[in-house]
């Protein structure tokens, strides 16, 4: 079943997500923070989307859809869940830059984080992020994730090597 927020769904993806997605990784200003790994061919995204297992309870990979008109416009993962301990790790990004700024963030982040503690009982999730991504860093404290730790010199963009911050949400702290 989809999961509803107040502007977007977060629903499976599949073979036709590829091009979108293909596109966003190959946008320098989307991976900008992101390790956005190796270039890739469409095909291979595609194959990848078709090929991937099913989504459960150690992996789940959810599209954003902009609720009214169905735009696709990114993607949220939480990955790693563990039975014994409640843990999880979360990634998420945009890839629709014109969607930026409007709220869509903090709302995956709040009906993500809602999923993991309600539908998963989830105890905690943890999260990584470069600490010069503002944007990213500051909708994650508006939530209700904090700051735990900092890996330093852990990310490198341009011969140049950046630290992350380790933040964690646990379930009573979501805001
Ligand atoms: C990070 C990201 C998920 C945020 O989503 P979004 O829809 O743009 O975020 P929202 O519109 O919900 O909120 C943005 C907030 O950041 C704030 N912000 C924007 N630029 C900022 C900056 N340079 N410094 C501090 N805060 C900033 C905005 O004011 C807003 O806060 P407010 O609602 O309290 O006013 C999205 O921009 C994205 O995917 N970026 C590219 C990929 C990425 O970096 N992913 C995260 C990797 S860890």
């Amino acid at each position: 079943m989809n999961v509803r927020g107040e502007l977007v769904t977060l629903r499976a993806m599949g073979p036709d997500d590829a091009s979108a997605l293909w596109r966003w990784n190959h946008d320098p200003a989307v991976v900008r923070w992101m390790n956005a790994g190796y270039p890739q061919t469409e095909d291979r995204v595609r194959t990848w989307l078709t090929e991937r297992p099913r989504n459960d309870y150690g992996d789940v990979l959810f599209g954003i859809e902009v609720t009214t008109g169905g735009q696709l416009i990114g993607l949220v993962r939480l990955h790693g869940a563990e039975a014994e301990t409640g843990c999880a790790e979360l990634d998420i990004y945009l890839g629709e830059q014109d969607h930026w700024g409007k709220g869509y963030g903090t709302d995956v982040m709040r009906t993500v984080c809602r999923y993991g503690f309600d539908h998963m009982r989830l105890h905690r999730i943890t999260l990584t992020v470069v600490t010069e991504n503002l944007a990213a860093h500051h909708v994650y404290r508006k939530v209700g994730f904090v700051d735990e730790g900092r890996l330093r010199q852990s990310f490198r963009r341009d011969g140049r090597w950046y630290d992350k911050f380790v933040m964690g949400l646990l379930a009573d702290e979501l805001r």
